[in-house]
């Protein structure tokens, strides 16, 4: 599917149909109120009204807000998947409001079909845009180009990150990951650099390997770099890969092993990133640091009790093979501050149950010493249309990954405060230098979903890749 930004009025575009938005003041304005109201049409957020007659949908927001508009526009477009449009036009509101539609559009069509035996293909072609169509305001063309531009780059790139953790364990091991991170490098003229099971020896990192060894797909770890001339700040972004989790040893139950192949989440979203920045051209030098490893069951697995010593020399006692994301983490960071002199470092795991148990399945849990670089981050993702939330650290906390026969343990001691003991432990992976400069992102809640809500469709949601797009926006 295509969109389209005319520079002409919406009214001299020739499309199959037409899509308007109403609140419910600008329902009684509309040419069709009568027939809409008939058809029980209220004008409520996401309600759907469909006037075939007048080639005509209709959809209600509570007002012309961009999270509004982003939500209807997703539903608008998964109601048209099964017409037989072929183009249709789209009536905007106000500039700040071109972005979240079109991403709203774009996300909401979106359609995971690689594993059907006949796959739908949705009918529409184009979906055009035309530069009148704002209330009272004139918008320099330019403008509207760029913001129609930036939201078709970040949501394919939000696609292309659910296509990859929709891709089932079986089609995406951890070779298959490093495949996937070199075609985009390939693609997008960027430098990639893989580490192999015996480079990952080489530097001596143990922690990742534990992880893997039980797995006949052996571990990775992918560096992708983008490097723009004269770069205003330089960003390491650090993703977990686990492209299955089926907890190891501390195997989990049938019902919670479902899902699992979402658990590499934050490095596909990793690589949406570079995919969406590189595409952008973003003078900021991108870098993005990814564990690949499987987390699996045979005679050679790692054990609780076992303690293991990671890049940086710090011993881990095991309690929890299913705590295994942080331990692959611990050496990527580590590997990932060595190699490269960042001014920021965030990190983005499906890390921990206990972060959906605190903020439910919808919002991102942000977390690290930097109270005013959180802050900095809340307000740069303001209308991305993503959520975080801020879990804080304390010390009472800290001292529930103490070990009594290592320097730290890999679970908390109590069944609470879980997302951030977690990070907690990542945290001693974090140099001094860096402390201030490391966000850690808990995407357990939001990067998977088994039922449809705002532009996300079932499966991968692409979660992390629209608020770190614009995080990284605010710093040019
Ligand atoms: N990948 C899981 C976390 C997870 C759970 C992600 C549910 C998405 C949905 C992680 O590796 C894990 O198993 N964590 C354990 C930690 C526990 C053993 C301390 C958890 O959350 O139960
Ligand atoms: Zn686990
Ligand atoms: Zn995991």
């Amino acid at each position: 599917m295509n969109v389209e930004l005319l520079d002409k009025p919406l009214a001299s575009i020739d499309a199959e149909l037409t899509i308007t938005f109403l609140t419910k003041d600008s329902l009684d304005d509309h040419v069709h109120a009568a027939v809409l109201k008939q058809a029980g049409f209220t004008a409520d957020q996401d309600q759907i009204c469909t006037l075939h007659e007048h080639a005509l949908i209709v959809c209600g927001i509570e007002k012309t807000g961009t999270d509004h508009l982003r939500s209807a526009s997703a539903y608008v477009a998964r109601s048209i998947a099964g017409f037989k449009y072929k183009s249709a036009k789209v009536q905007q509101y106000f500039l700040k409001n071109t972005q979240p539609l079109v991403e709203g559009f774009i996300l909401g069509s979106y359609n995971y079909q690689n594993y059907k035996s006949e796959p739908k293909t949705a009918s529409l072609e184009t979906l055009y845009l035309a530069s009148d169509s704002f209330n009272d305001e004139t918008i320099p063309f330019g403008e509207l180009e760029e913001a129609v531009n930036s939201a078709i780059i970040v949501s394919n790139a939000t696609n292309y990150t659910r296509d990859l953790v929709n891709t089932t364990p079986q089609d995406m091991n951890p070779q298959d990951m490093s495949d996937v991170a070199k075609k985009l490098a390939d693609d997008n003229n960027l430098e990639c650099t893989i580490l192999d099971e015996s480079a990952l020896e080489a530097e001596k990192m143990n922690a990742i390997l534990s992880v893997g060894r039980a797995s006949i797909h052996k571990p990775r770890l992918i560096h992708v770099a983008y490097k723009p001339e004269n770069p205003k700040a330089t960003i390491s972004l650090v993703g977990k890969g686990l492209t299955y989790d089926s907890g190891g040893l501390s195997l989990k139950p049938a019902a919670s092993m479902v899902t699992m192949k979402m658990d590499k989440a934050g490095a596909c979203a990793v690589l949406g990133m570079l995919k969406a920045i590189s595409e952008l051209g973003l003078p900021v030098e991108v870098h993005g640091f990814i564990g690949a490893a499987e987390n699996m069951v045979d005679g050679s697995a790692y054990k609780p009790d076992d303690v293991l010593t990671a890049r940086n020399g710090k011993t881990i006692e095991v309690r929890n093979t299913d705590a295994e994301g942080r331990l692959v983490l611990a050496d990527v960071l580590s590997y990932a501050q060595d190699t490269v002199n960042a001014d920021f470092i965030f990190d983005y795991a499906t890390l921990t149950g206990a972060c959906l148990v605190a903020l439910g399945p919808y919002t991102t849990g942000m977390m690290g010493h930097n109270n005013h670089l959180k802050h900095k981050f809340q307000k740069a993702i303001g209308n991305s249309g993503e959520l975080t939330g801020s879990l804080p650290f304390n010390d009472h906390l800290k001292k529930l990954i103490k070990s009594d026969i290592a320097d730290i343990c890999n679970i908390g001691s109590k069944p609470y405060g879980g997302a951030i003991t977690a990070a907690l432990f990542l945290d001693h992976f974090i140099t001094d230098e860096m402390k201030s400069k490391w966000l850690h992102f808990d995407i357990a809640g939001p990067a998977y979903t088994e039922s449809v809500w705002d532009v996300n469709p079932y499966g991968g949601t692409g979660a992390g890749v629209r608020m770190s797009v614009s995080f990284i926006k605010s710093l040019t």
